[in-house]
This record gives C-alpha cells, structure tokens and sequence, in this order.
C-alpha cells in the first residue's frame, strides 16, 4: 500500500471515528495500570532448534518436510535475549508476550525435563523481571513435541490433557515466581482450523489435499481436547500454586470482527453464526460450560460432549481472555450447505469476505472491528477481563520502506484508539500488546511478512535489529511524551528519526 494513500486513508478514518475525539489520545487516557506490551513466541523468535537438548515439535517437521522457510534460527532469541531485552528497555514496554517451547523444556513431551532449557527460560524470565518487564507466558504456541504426535497422534487423542497438564505444572512450578500471567493455548481455535480443517499449519491434517485428516471431526475432536487441557491446567494452578503465587491462567482465541455484507436477515443471522462458530466454539464453554447451541444444532454427533464433571471443570477456567486480533470480514448467509461434505465453513453455512488487496496481501484498515469484538464480549460474555495478545500489521519490502513504516503507525494509532473506545465505554481491557516486537519468522509466510517494530536484518550472519519508525512511535506512546495527532505526530517523529536512533 502506497504511503501517502495509507494517510489519507487514515485520516479520513479519524474524522469518521465513532466516540468523543479518540483520534487525539495519550497514555494517560487508558487506565491505571494497563499494560502496553509486545510479543514474539518460542519457535518463532528463539532458533537453536537443535541446540542444548531441544527435539523437534510438530512445526520443525512440517516447515521441514515441506520446504518451506523454517525456525531453526529465526532471530536467534536463545543467544541474543539479553540484547532484545534491551530493546524492550528502550522502548518502555510494561510487558512482553513470548512463549515457552514445550520441546526445549521437555523434549520428548513427557518424561524428564532438559536442564539447559529449563535454565533457558529461567535466565530469560529473570531478565525481564530485572529490568521490570511484566513476563506474560504462553504454554502452547503451535509447537507440540513431535514425539507426541508420533506416539498417539497429539491434540486427536485424550492422552494429551495429562500430559499438557504435566508440561504446564513443571512452568508453573518452576517459572510462577515470576511469571503472574499465564496463556495456556495461543488461539486455540484458529490453531485447530489451521491445523486439522485446512491443513496448512503443523501437523497438517486434513481431507483434501493432506497426507492425513479428517476435515469433518478431527476439529471437532481437537478443539474439544484443547479446552479440555486448558481447564485442567487451569484447575491444577488454582488447587496448587495460585495461593502462593498469586498469578492467572487464560486461554486465548482469535476473533475476527464479523459485519454483515448486507442488511437481509438472513446475513444478519448468519454474522451471529459466524460469531457462534469461530469464538463461541470456545468463548461459550469457558463462560457457560457448553458449545453454541446452533453448533450442537448443525455439527450434530460430530461435536463432542462434555460430560457434567468436564462441563463444570471447563466453565469458568479462564481468567481472562487473549484476544488475538487481525481482520474483520463481511458475512454472507450461503445455506444450504454444499451437499455431500462438510467441514468446518460448510458447518458454518457463510461465506466471509475479507477487504484485502490479493496482490499485495494488505488488508483494510478497520478499527471498528476490533472494537465491535471487544464490545460483543463485553455483552455477550458478562464483561470478562481481557488482554489484546496480538494485534499488528504486516508490510512485505526491503528496509528503506520497513524504516519509513508510516502505515504502520497509522495502523497501531487507530487500532490503540479503538481499544480506548471500549474501554472508555466498559470493556474490562486491561492490556494490548503489539505482534511483534521484532520481524520474525511468520506462520504464514516464513520471513517475508514483516510485522515487527524493529527490524531484524535475516540476511546479515548477526541478525541485527534497528528500530523501525514504529519502535520510535510506540515508545514515545507509551512513556506518554506527547499527545499524538495522526498528521503533527509522524512528522515530528520522521524528522526525529533521521537524527536519532534509541
Ligand atoms: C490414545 O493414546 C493411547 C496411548 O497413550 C493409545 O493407547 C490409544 O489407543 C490412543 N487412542 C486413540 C483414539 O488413538
Ligand atoms: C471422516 O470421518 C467420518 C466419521 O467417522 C467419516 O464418515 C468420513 O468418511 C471421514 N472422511 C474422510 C475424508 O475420511
Ligand atoms: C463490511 O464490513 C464493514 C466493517 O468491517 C462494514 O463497515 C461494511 O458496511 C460491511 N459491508 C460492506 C458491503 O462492505
Ligand atoms: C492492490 O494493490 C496494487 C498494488 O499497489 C494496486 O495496483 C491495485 O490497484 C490494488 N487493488 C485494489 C483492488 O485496490
Ligand atoms: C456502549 O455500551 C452500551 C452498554 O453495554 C451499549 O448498549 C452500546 O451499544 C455501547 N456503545 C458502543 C458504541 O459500542
Ligand atoms: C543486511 O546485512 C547484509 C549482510 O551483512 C548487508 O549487506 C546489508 O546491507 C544489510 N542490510 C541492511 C538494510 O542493513
Ligand atoms: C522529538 O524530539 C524532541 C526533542 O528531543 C522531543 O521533545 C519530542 O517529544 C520528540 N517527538 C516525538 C514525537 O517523539
């Protein structure tokens, strides 16, 4: 996207802006005590992926078997922490996102754990707490050991809830004095879809063109296996640790902002199912200890049952909520579902259309819909607290675009000012962090897409990091120098930028 058409854009968004003058915001207008973060996770950040006692989890194999760019050194986080907590220093971050590589603590997913990792993190987390980085640790970020799988087939088979249990109980046990903020599952949902319905994320199952897979229950199975695994880790942390250590245990999901494409009841209806199906999967569980009724309704056998005792250990197991946030879509009714298969989106009976350029992958810029999530949880789900664990913006391009990354301030200053929105009018939001701190080695896309604040040079042997426009923006956001206009901020911003460096 073209940088000057991006600010007009922008800017026109502003004036259009719903709620009283939140285009013109500072720090100081959000809560005490929120917290305003940034996040990497393991596989994507740390590399070493065959160092010190680490065995593969299922991403290496899947990146691995099809030639796809991989993690095995990504930022090379395991030996530059020190460096990049550094950088978190400079930037003033009140907290970071990252998770913990089950593979590199345990390698073979159960059974004794790797000294060298444990110490790992242990250095890591105490790193962040020197230098007062609240640690908001994630348990499970696409990464199962491989050995899992190989065993008895990972998230497919009830084994896995004892075994995710025993992994959690070991950071907890282990991390919890430092670590108060837990994410067990990192969006849950969109990581079952991926992975079981669509394929294109490890282990890769699916009807169609996988090795493997069935697109009509292993979602199905799977999600109803994460939940059971959040709620029993989530259990074990308040029978155990949550007396001495004080800290929470959430689950985080993925929540696209879902509008209809017209006003026809029928789109009207089928944006609530779209709703249902992709965050009340597991958002109605956690809240009321079972699935949508329009998911029972449609999926039919094909959706698990909890039984009242899981029912009971399900509800109300999340202390907070993530929330992950990229896209909105508009949704558009198409029952009858196709005859003869289903999965996933044929049971939803909608097809979504998302405002993104196809050649340039760069998706509309929509605020709103980020605010009409975290304003549907807030009346939908009885107000939970809720921390934004993602949200960001990719730009592909070389560095002299990354640095001069404009649009991607436009995108955190409206985005930031939409959570401000809702928090002003209720929503429980106690935090956002920005994805990612750094350019990192992406789900989708290995390392062309870029999402970072600073940017991380892969083709240079050092990995060095410079700080992007953003890095410099989000900084003086967060220690609350200035109150920022769209078109006054980034100006003074680029002329400091070309004088400066943090
Ligand atoms: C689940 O794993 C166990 C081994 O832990 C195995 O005995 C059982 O057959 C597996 N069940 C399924 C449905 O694959
Ligand atoms: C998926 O599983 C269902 C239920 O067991 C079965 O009826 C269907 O044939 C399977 N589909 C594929 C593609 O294996
Ligand atoms: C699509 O969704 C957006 C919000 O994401 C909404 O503003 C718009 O009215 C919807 N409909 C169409 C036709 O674009
Ligand atoms: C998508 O981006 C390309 C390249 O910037 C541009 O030429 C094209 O007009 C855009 N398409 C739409 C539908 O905006
Ligand atoms: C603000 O909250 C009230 C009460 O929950 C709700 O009725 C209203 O629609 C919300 N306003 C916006 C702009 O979301
Ligand atoms: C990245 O590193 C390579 C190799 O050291 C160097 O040639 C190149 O100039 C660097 N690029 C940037 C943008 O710093
Ligand atoms: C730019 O630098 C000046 C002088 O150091 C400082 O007062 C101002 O707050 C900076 N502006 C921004 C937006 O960082």
């Amino acid at each position: 996207m073209d940088c000057v058409v991006s600010l007009i854009i922008t800017i026109s968004l502003a004036l259009h802006f719903p709620g009283s003058c939140s285009h013109v915001y500072s720090r100081s207008d959000f809560p005490e005590g929120f917290a305003f973060g940034a996040g990497t996770s393991a596989y994507q950040w740390e590399g070493a992926a065959a160092e010190d006692g680490r065995k593969p989890s299922v991403w290496d194999t899947f990146v691995h078997s099809r030639n796809l760019d991989n993690g095995d050194v990504a930022c090379d986080g395991y030996h530059k922490y020190k460096e990049d907590v550094q950088l978190m220093v400079e930037t003033g971050l009140d907290a970071f996102k990252f998770s913990i590589s089950w593979s590199r603590l345990i390698p073979n997913g159960r059974g004794p754990v790797n000294p060298k990792g444990l110490q790992f993190y242990k250095n890591f987390i105490q790193e962040l707490v020197t230098h007062g980085i609240e640690p908001h640790a994630t348990l499970f970020h696409y990464d199962l050991p491989q050995a899992l799988e190989d065993d008895y087939g990972g998230w497919l088979n009830r084994t896995i809830v004892k075994d995710f249990t025993a992994y959690a109980d070991v950071c907890f046990r282990e991390f919890g004095n430092h670590v108060k903020f837990w994410t067990t599952l990192n969006e849950a949902n969109i990581f079952t879809i991926g992975s079981y319905n669509d394929g294109i994320t490890g282990p890769g199952r699916c009807s169609g063109n996988c090795k493997s897979g069935n697109s009509s229950t292993e979602p199905y199975i799977v999600g109803h296996n994460l939940l059971l695994a959040h709620a029993s880790a989530s259990r074990l942390y308040r029978q155990k640790y949550k007396d001495m250590q004080g800290g929470s245990v959430a689950l985080s999901l993925y929540a696209i902002g879902f509008s209809p494409l017209t006003t026809s009841k029928d789109d009207e209806i089928a944006t609530q199912r779209a709703r249902d199906f992709y965050l009340g999967w597991m958002l109605e569980p956690l809240t009321f200890g079972d699935y949508p009724h329009v998911m029972r309704r449609t999926v039919g056998s094909r959706l698990p049952h909890f039984s009242e005792e899981e029912s009971e250990l399900v509800k109300g197991s999340s202390d907070f909520i993530g929330i992950i946030h990229y896209l909105a879509a508009n949704v558009t009714n198409t029952k009858p579902y196709f005859p003869g298969y289903a999965d996933f989106y044929s049971d939803t009976g909608i097809t979504l259309s998302y405002t993104c350029n196809i050649t340039t992958s760069q998706c509309a810029v929509t605020p709103w819909a980020l605010e009409g999530v975290l304003e549907y949880i807030k009346q939908s789900y009885g107000n939970p607290p809720v921390y934004i664990l993602e949200n960001g913006k990719s730009m592909k391009g070389d560095f002299q675009l990354q640095e001069k990354d404009t649009p991607r301030i436009d995108y955190l200053h409206v985005y930031i000012g939409a959570v401000l929105n809702a928090v002003r009018n209720g929503s429980d939001t106690r935090g956002y962090f920005v994805w990612s701190l750094m350019d990192v080695f992406e789900l989708l896309g290995g390392y062309s897409p870029r999402y970072g604040l600073y940017y991380v040079n892969f083709s240079d042997s050092r990995l060095t990091r410079s700080p992007k426009l953003s890095a410099h923006w989000y900084s003086a956001f967060i220690k609350g120098d200035t109150t920022f206009r769209v078109s006054q901020g980034i100006s003074q911003l680029q002329s400091n930028f070309s004088s400066s460096s943090l």
